[in-house]
């Protein structure tokens, strides 16, 4: 049975460290299927835009500097529900908070420099799919 999709991102704090080979691998033996990868350093338009939501936040011009300070791995994740799948398995936001056994509390730092991204529902996952992603790029089982 085909599952849905999620994006994610593997955040220039996990990658720069070289941590991206051992998330993925993690996200694999959590039955998560890899439909779409790519390795890219965001521009500040593309990181402002994809974070729009989070405008006028405290927290927003740090996150557009963290998020173009290195490269990052955006990837569409197929699993069955998967955007609470993903959600569940990356664990809080901040790592502190974060149960055992999720990505943040096995690789992330701290709040700001948290290791991984997930879209929070169906709709953003097909939006935020679309922005990283064109169809060519996308396998279809
Ligand atoms: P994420 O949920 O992937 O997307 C928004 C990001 O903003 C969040 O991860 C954190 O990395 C970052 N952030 C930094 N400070 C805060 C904060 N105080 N509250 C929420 N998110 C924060």
């Amino acid at each position: 049975m085909a599952g849905s999709i999620t994006l994610t991102i593997i955040k220039p704090d996990a990658f720069g460290a070289g941590k991206a080979g051992k998330i993925i691998a993690h996200l694999e033996e959590g039955g998560f299927k890899l439909v779409a990868a790519r390795v890219m350093r965001l521009t500040l338009a593309q990181a402002g835009e994809f974070y729009a939501v989070h405008k006028g936040r405290p927290f927003y011009t740090e996150l557009v500097e963290f998020m173009t300070s290195g490269e990052c791995m955006p990837m569409i994740l197929e699993k069955a529900a998967a955007v609470s799948a993903l959600r569940e398995a990356i664990g809080a936001t901040d790592p502190a908070e974060a149960a055992a056994g999720t990505v943040r509390k096995l690789f992330a730092e701290s709040k700001g420099r948290n290791a991984i991204h997930a879209s929070d529902s169906d709709e953003n996952a097909a939006r935020e799919s679309r922005f990283f992603f064109s169809e060519t790029e996308t396998i279809r089982s």
